[in-house]
């Protein structure tokens, strides 16, 4: 069915919102503030109707070309029809209403959004193998709210190296010693910011993982080393800002007195990548996280060994490092496990310095019912969902807690996504 409606507002997940003739709240794909629409209605509910725009009748003043050939068919950027250079503008008012509406509390009149490259930015990607033409790999990404494959030659969003590897790489480089290719098969791409290429598939090889998929990142004068089988942020070039703002607000809780440097605390560590940046600040440190090649990699990050800074060849990293205490007499420790577990069985009890950085789905409810029992008064709290965030925050403070300092990081223009970090302290 098709309507004509009038979008009133952007909404969390980059929807447009519109009023159908009944009433009911209409989230409308692809439509922006002020704007007239012809609209099909692609699903229906008691309360609330989805739909996407098929022609804009009356266009809004920010509206923009998509740059990208693949807009409305590939999974990402679904907001590249919003001029890059207000994106910025309407994510700080979705996120403010976003926050009243679910926390009952209004950002603070200081809440800003760090900008970075509105394209060319992204240096993590997942890709769908489609088979090989004149001795090249071609690759697709997976389609917007289906398994399908859209195939991809060039993507604005990601940085010139992963461009330069989706046009060339070669499958008889890239899957040496494989016998057979699995149909569908999803490959992990990271550039780790000088162009090189790491990859990483299942089922690859060990030793050609240990060849190809490492990879060791620069930020300021220390070398992380990672992986493209495990988490790590997708925009290199504006993560020095989220670092600066971290340890901004480490120095400012232990200045006040509200958190020491006694003890780090760096839960849902990934590969330890906040403590190693923290590491010259505390006496210890625990990182704790669940996936066991994290934390491998958390142990040589958190240990003195450093990859060689100009080469950015995983030949040139160490290999594993054990955890214990360092030249500097920093004790580390890096723990292998579910962070709710850690916290239940550990009992917290100075007010140590606490960062949590959970994925999507946010802080499990054992692990914030633990935080609030311990001696943790102030905490840092890094995340890539605004909603759970608030969600979150809402029972923080029932516990006493109250918002100090929120930041944004635009780390994925083009997409309604946005990284926050809060400071909460009782
Ligand atoms: C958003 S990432 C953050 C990683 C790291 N802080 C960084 O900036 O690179 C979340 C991490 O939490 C881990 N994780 C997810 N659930 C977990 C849990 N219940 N306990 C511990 N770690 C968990 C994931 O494996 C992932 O590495």
């Amino acid at each position: 069915m098709i309507c004509e409606l009038s979008i009133e507002k952007l909404v969390q997940g980059g929807e447009g919102l519109a009023r159908l003739p009944d009433g009911r709240v209409c989230f409308v794909r692809g439509g922006l503030p002020g704007e007239r629409c012809r609209v099909e209605l692609i699903a229906g509910k008691k309360d609330f109707a989805r739909g996407r725009v098929v022609e804009v009748l009356e266009k809004g003043a920010d509206r923009a070309q998509p740059k990208c050939p693949l807009y409305g068919k590939c999974g990402g950027c679904s907001l590249q029809h919003l001029d890059s250079a207000k994106q910025v503008t309407y994510l700080e008012r979705v996120e403010r209403e976003n926050f009243k509406r679910i926390a009952h509390e209004e950002l603070p009149d200081d809440f800003v959004i760090h900008q970075g490259e509105p394209w060319g930015y992204r240096n993590r990607a997942r890709v769908v193998y489609l088979g090989e033409r004149d001795g090249h790999c071609r690759f697709g990404f997976r389609k917007q709210e289906s398994n399908g494959v859209v195939p991809v030659d060039n993507c604005p969003v990601l940085t010139p190296g992963l461009n330069d590897f989706l046009k060339n790489a070669k499958p008889s480089e890239i899957f040496k010693g494989q016998k057979r290719i699995p149909r569908d098969l999803e490959i992990n791409l990271f550039d780790d910011g000088t162009g090189r290429v790491a990859y990483y598939y299942r089922g690859m090889p060990e030793a050609r993982k240990r060849e190809c998929s490492v990879s060791c990142v620069k930020i300021g004068a220390k070398q992380i080393k990672s992986d493209a089988s495990v988490f790590f942020q997708s925009n290199l070039s504006l993560l020095p800002r989220l670092v600066q703002s971290v340890r901004e607000a480490v120095d400012e809780g232990i200045a006040s007195g509200a958190a020491s440097d006694e003890w780090l605390i760096d839960l849902f560590s990934g590969v330890g990548f906040f403590a190693a940046l923290l590491q010259d600040k505390f006496k210890r440190i625990t990182t704790v996280e669940r996936d066991g090649l994290c934390l491998q990699y958390a142990k040589v990050n958190l240990s003195e060994v450093q990859c060689k800074s100009d080469s950015g060849s995983p030949d040139h990293c160490p290999g594993q490092a054990l955890a214990g205490m360092t030249k500097d007499g920093c004790s580390v420790e890096n723990v292998s496990a579910p962070a709710e577990e850690w916290l239940v069985k550990n009992v917290v009890d100075i007010p140590a310095t606490l960062i949590v950085d959970p994925p999507r789905t946010g802080l499990p409810p054992e692990a914030l019912g633990a935080i609030v029992k311990s001696s943790v008064n102030r905490l840092i709290y890094v995340s890539c969902d605004p909603v759970t965030l608030a969600r979150d925050f809402a029972k923080f403070r029932t516990a006493g807690f109250s918002l100090k300092r929120a930041e944004g990081f635009a780390f994925y223009p083009q997409t309604p996504h946005l990284e926050m970090m809060f400071v909460l302290a009782r």
